[in-house]
């Protein structure tokens, strides 16, 4: 049986919990961490089992996987922490990736200590395509992430360069470079930016434009592929998290599709 950690019981890490209470053969919900703590009461009140609320440093003791599910600034300690101890671990704010120095010592940690690092496909569809693409050449990854104005409030690029998202009446394109650029930018908004890059061809040469479209309440990625293989496009229209404007619903969906793959016996996709 995989023990399972959660780390951030918000609109991701609350989902995951539920599947894990309910859905997930072969993997068992035994350990939270949440800094709201009325959030993590509640939380434990709908569950079946009862997971036990502790810190990091207990966790990793624990359990057999870490799923951080919090925030960026959250992946360095929690990952770190884990591997060092032998507890594989699942990144959900897989912008904080962008950091090549931190994505290397975590894929050195994990060789030495025998885990593995999970990233789920997060809020897109075609990661499978990319992930065979790269095994020949890839020549061009393009997304192009469309947002409500609402799910890009507080981003610093909007801040930094005064954008009102209010002010427009059409879709505009906001922002256009490479994914590290875009991740630093919209740091809430484009994880899946890095996972895409992470995938294929790299966070400097993954092209990444930003529209927002004021009469629109969906999140929707689109990825252009050229490479060896011919070429292909992936279209996802999300509905945001209920709890969360800034998560696309699918998001979690993938952790738990994720969680579901590795207690598997029967692996389907690539
Ligand atoms: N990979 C993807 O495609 C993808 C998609 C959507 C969101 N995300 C990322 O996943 C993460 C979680 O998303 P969400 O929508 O569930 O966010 P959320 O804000 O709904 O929930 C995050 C939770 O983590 C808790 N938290 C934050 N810092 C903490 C800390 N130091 N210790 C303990 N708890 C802490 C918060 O209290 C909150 O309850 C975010 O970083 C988000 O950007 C990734």
């Amino acid at each position: 049986m995989l023990r399972v950690g959660i780390v951030g019981c918000g609109a991701i890490g609350s989902a995951i919990c539920h599947a894990l209470d309910t859905q997930i053969e072969g993997a068992q919900l035994v350990a939270i961490h949440e800094h709201h703590i009325e959030l993590v009461e509640s939380l434990i009140t709908t569950l079946r089992c009862k997971p036990k609320v502790m810190k990091i440093r207990q966790m990793v003791q624990k359990v057999d996987l870490i799923v951080e599910a919090a925030s960026p600034n959250v992946v360095a300690p929690t990952a770190l922490l884990a591997l060092e101890n032998g507890c594989s671990v699942m990144i959900m704010s897989v912008g904080a990736l962008v950091d090549n120095q931190l994505l290397h010592k975590l894929v050195t940690l994990a060789k030495e200590h025998n885990c593995k690092i999970y990233i789920p496909s997060g809020a897109v569809t075609g990661i499978d395509g990319i992930k065979s693409a790269s095994i020949a050449g890839i020549k061009s990854v393009t997304l192009i992430t469309t947002k409500p104005p609402q799910a890009l409030t507080g981003a610093p690029y909007v801040v930094d360069n005064n954008i009102d998202l209010n002010g427009f009446k059409e879709p505009a394109v906001i922002f256009e470079g490479t994914a590290s650029e875009a991740v630093k930018a919209f740091p809430a908004n484009v994880n899946v930016a890095l996972s895409i890059s992470l995938a294929g061809i790299g966070t400097k040469k993954t092209r990444v434009n930003i529209v927002v479209d004021p009469n629109s309440d969906k999140n929707r990625h689109k990825i252009e592929v050229i490479g060896d293989f011919g070429k292909f496009t992936s279209c996802v229209e999300n509905i945001p998290s209920p709890d969360n404007p800034h998560t696309s619903y699918l998001a979690a969906l993938s952790a738990i599709a994720t969680l579901k793959k590795i207690a598997s016996p029967l692996q389907i996709g690539t």
